[in-house]
């Protein structure tokens, strides 16, 4: 896959260098080439923001400087998507990552300040580009630079060949054919401190393993993140799941879970 990231702050991205990324530059799995936009401008201060039209706190990104670099950046190679992070843009989620996982190539573009000039991505979709803006979350971070380290290691970490162990991605959290929390995890001592771990995973019983972290990965999501289990697709519950989320107060009869009741006490 290659990379490029367009940014006013270079050394940001020297993080990229580090851990399992670096690992996947190292291995040649990845291409990954950090740009300053202030290489595009051509004044003095090298400045590559101005006051917002129609007024307010802040400063905007200049679309001339954005669209030097970009021009540049599309003359180059395979056609990427384009991304640009925002924090005023859909969430950014596993989907995604997965989807952007398969992509040829990628051009992040990450804004500063107030964040940059509307036009700039629609000006770049009219030429036939395919333009992403997420957000993160919903916070608002001084920048891009964070939202696409963010990304891009959910986005580099699902290329064949990063992981030694591909199997736990299949496993992780919002992952797979329906997005769960991910079941709680142990290692050894089986006694730490008065507290023990699970008997069922002591057990050596597979199937008995996997459904008591099936039944967990259900309860956490319904507790922490309901939203998730009101997108599962009922027709891939099995019985044990339906006993699971009606016992949590959800009806399971339709195409979604729907709630009918507080959790009941168990
Ligand atoms: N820029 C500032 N805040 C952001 C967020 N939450 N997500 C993506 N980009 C951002």
């Amino acid at each position: 896959m290659l990379v490029d990231i367009v940014t006013v702050f270079p050394e940001y991205f020297d993080v990229v260098n580090l851990s399992l990324m670096g690992k996947a530059r190292a291995k040649g799995l990845l291409d990954i080439r950090v740009r300053n936009l202030r290489d595009w401008t051509h004044d003095v201060h090298h400045s590559v923001d101005d006051t917002p039209v129609g007024g307010g706190a802040g400063m905007v990104m200049k679309p001339e400087v954005w669209g030097a670099c970009l021009d540049d950046l599309l003359a180059e190679g395979p056609s990427p998507v384009l991304v640009m992070p925002n924090p005023s843009a859909p969430l950014f989620t596993q989907r995604q990552a997965t989807e952007l996982s398969h992509v040829e190539r990628l051009v992040f573009g990450c804004g500063r300040y107030e964040g940059y000039d509307a036009r700039i991505p629609e000006y770049y979709r009219g030429q036939g580009v395919d333009v992403r803006e997420y957000s993160i979350g919903d916070y608002v971070l001084n920048g891009g630079e964070v939202a696409v380290t963010a990304m891009l290691e959910a986005i580099v970490r699902l290329l064949p060949g990063f992981m030694g162990n591909p199997e736990s991605i299949v496993e992780e959290s919002y992952t797979g054919r329906d997005a769960l929390l991910e079941h709680r995890q142990y290692t050894k001592p089986a006694l730490w401190r008065g507290m023990a771990v699970p008997d069922v995973l002591l057990g050596g019983d597979h199937a008995r393993v996997d459904r008591f972290r099936r039944d967990e990965a259900l309860r956490r999501t319904s507790e922490i993140r309901p939203d998730l289990i009101a997108a599962l697709d009922c027709t891939h519950l099995d019985k044990a799941d339906r006993r699971v989320l009606e016992d949590l107060g959800w009806d399971v009869s339709g195409a979604h879970p729907t709630r009918v009741s507080p959790e009941k006490d168990r």
